[in-house]
This record gives C-alpha cells, sequence and structure tokens, in this order.
C-alpha cells in the first residue's frame, strides 16, 4: 500500500468531484433494465456472471429488481493495475460451468472492450445455451473492440470515472455516485 494516498492532504476530496451519473438515476435506470431484462427472459433461468471487482454493486442491485428465477455467479478479470489505461493484458479466474445455461455477463464499464472480449470469448467456449452482456456504462471512444452489447445502462463520454464499484487503485468504489476523477 502507498503511504503518500493516504495522507489527508495528498487524498483526492471525493465531494469536490463532478457527480457525472447521480445514485437517483443509477436507481431509476437499473430499475428498468431489470423490467426489460425480466421480460426478455421469461420463462428462462438467468446465470449472471459478474465481472469483480467494478461490477459487484451493479449487479447486487441488478438481480434485486429482476422478477425471473436466476443464479449468481462471479468471475474475477483484471487488466488496469493500479493505472487509469488499460495495459492490454487481460486475466481471467473463476471455476464456473456453464454449458447449456442462458448466460449474461455482467460488467460495470465497456471502454476499449479488450475485458468484456475476453469474458465473452472464455464463456462461450463452454457452450452456454446463449450468451448475452449488460454492462452499465459504455465510454464513446474510437476504435473500441467491436461487441454485440444487448444492455446497456448509460452511454458517457471519455472520462475516467470512479464510484458505484468502480476503482482508481483499489479506491473510490464506496462512492454511491459515479463520479469523474479527471
Ligand atoms: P476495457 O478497456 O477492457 O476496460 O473495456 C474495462 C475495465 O477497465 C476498468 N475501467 C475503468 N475503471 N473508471 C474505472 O474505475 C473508468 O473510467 C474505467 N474504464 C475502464 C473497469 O474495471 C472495466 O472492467
Ligand atoms: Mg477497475
Amino acid at each position: 500500500m502507498n503511504d503518500v494516498n493516504l495522507n489527508p492532504e495528498t487524498q483526492t476530496d471525493v465531494s469536490k468531484l463532478e457527480v457525472l451519473i447521480s445514485r437517483q438515476q443509477l436507481q431509476e435506470r437499473i430499475r428498468e433494465l431489470g423490467q426489460t431484462i425480466s421480460a426478455d427472459y421469461k420463462n428462462r433461468e438467468l446465470d449472471l456472471v459478474g465481472v469483480l471487482k467494478g461490477g459487484f454493486i451493479f449487479l447486487a442491485d441488478l438481480v434485486r429488481e429482476l422478477e425471473i428465477p436466476c443464479r449468481i455467479h462471479f468471475l474475477q478479470a483484471s487488466s488496469y493495475q493500479n493505472r487509469k489505461t488499460s495495459s492490454g493484458v487481460v486475466r481471467l479466474s473463476h471455476d464456473l460451468q456453464l454449458s447449456g445455461k442462458h448466460v449474461m455477463v455482467v460488467e460495470d464499464i465497456y471502454d476499449t472492450g479488450l475485458t468484456l472480449q475476453r469474458v465473452f470469448e472464455d464463456l462461450q467456449s463452454q457452450s452456454p445455451a446463449s450468451l448475452e452482456i449488460c454492462t452499465l456504462l459504455s465510454k464513446k471512444i474510437e476504435g473500441k473492440v467491436p461487441l454485440d452489447v444487448k444492455y446497456t445502462g448509460f452511454e458517457i463520454e471519455n472520462r475516467f470515472v470512479i464510484g458505484y464499484g468502480l476503482d482508481y487503485a483499489e479506491r473510490y468504489r464506496e462512492i454511491p455516485d459515479i463520479v469523474c476523477m479527471d
């Protein structure tokens, strides 16, 4: 742990950061997503795969808006390693077995798409009955890895955001709103 970051004088004062998406907006949109997904998956059981760590709060809120039976799983993906830009190398860790299941990946943010592409290909190789992606945020940037994302909460500009599960160097995940760090 870097002691410098623990010094209150150098710690970012999060109350001064711009709120991009408020907790009320998050709640409303996630309720809509839950209704849409419940309608689309009527009479099917859904296996949700949350991408740790960033997707943990989104998944927790989303499942409470679903009106269909579901099972909850997680996998660990890591690429950023305390930086604000992707290292390009995505490591995955899980022991999932999803053959024949209706699977939905639940991710915090579709940025370059490298993470989601890696997760999607990995899960697809297990031959699920269906595989879809649900992301809370999608950044409007050039040159994203093209992916068929069925459910998107919010499209955002190319800003570095934290809060609601998203971190900078493992901090700020607990902030209830999505705020801009740049
Ligand atoms: P890629 O570029 O692979 O990025 O689509 C996906 C992963 O990178 C993290 N990420 C962010 N984390 N604020 C964050 O706190 C951001 O603006 C941001 N952009 C990408 C995130 O963990 C995501 O899973
Ligand atoms: Mg992260």
